[in-house]
C-alpha cells in the first residue's frame, strides 16, 4: 500500500515536537495527504485503540492519548506502512534504533511521541476514523 496513518501524541505536542517532527516526516520522503490538529474524547481514544482494551495498561493509554491535543495524519510513500514504521523506531524509546522519531522525541514506552499504523488494512481504517474522503487530498 501507498499509505498510512499517524498521530503526534500528547507528549510531543506538549514538549514542542511537532515542526521537527513533521520535518522527520517530509525528509523521508512522505507526502502529506490529511492533517489536522484535534483532542480526542475518551470515547474516541477507546474505540481507537479497541484492539488493546484487555490489556492492563489500557487506562493508561487512554488518559494518555486524551491528555491534550495531538496531530492526526494520512501520509502517502511506496511501502508507507513499513517504511514510517522504520522511520518511528520501536514502540518503546529506550529500544529505538539512532535518529529514529521515538529514539528522538518519546518520553517513555507509555509515551511515546507518535503512532504509526500496523498493516494496509488498519491504516485505512485509522484514516477513515479521523477524516473523510473529502479530507484527504
Ligand atoms: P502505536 O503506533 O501507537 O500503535 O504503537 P506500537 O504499534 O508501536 O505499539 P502497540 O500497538 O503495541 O501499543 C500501542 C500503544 O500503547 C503504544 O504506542 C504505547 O503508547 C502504549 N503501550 C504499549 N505498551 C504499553 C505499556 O506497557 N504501558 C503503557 N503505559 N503503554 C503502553
Ligand atoms: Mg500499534
Amino acid at each position: 500500500g501507498n499509505r498510512t496513518f499517524t498521530m503526534i501524541k500528547p507528549d510531543a505536542v506538549e514538549n514542542g515536537h511537532i515542526g521537527a517532527i513533521l520535518d522527520k516526516i517530509s525528509a523521508a520522503g512522505f507526502k502529506i495527504v490529511a492533517m489536522k490538529f484535534t483532542h480526542l474524547s475518551k470515547r474516541d481514544a477507546e474505540a481507537f485503540y479497541a484492539v488493546h482494551n484487555e490489556r492492563p495498561f489500557f487506562g493508561e493509554l487512554v488518559s494518555f492519548m486524551t491528555r491534550g491535543p495531538i496531530v492526526a495524519a494520512v501520509l502517502e510513500k511506496d511501502n508507507a506502512v513499513e517504511d514510517f514504521r522504520a522511520l518511528i523506531g520501536a514502540t518503546n524509546p529506550a529500544d529505538a534504533a539512532e535518529g529514529t522519531i521515538r529514539k528522538l522525541y518519546a518520553t517513555s514506552l507509555g509515551e511515546n511521541a507518535v503512532h504509526g499504523s500496523d498493516s494496509d488494512e488498519n491504516a485505512v481504517i485509522e484514516s477513515a476514523f479521523h477524516f473523510s474522503g473529502r479530507e484527504i487530498f
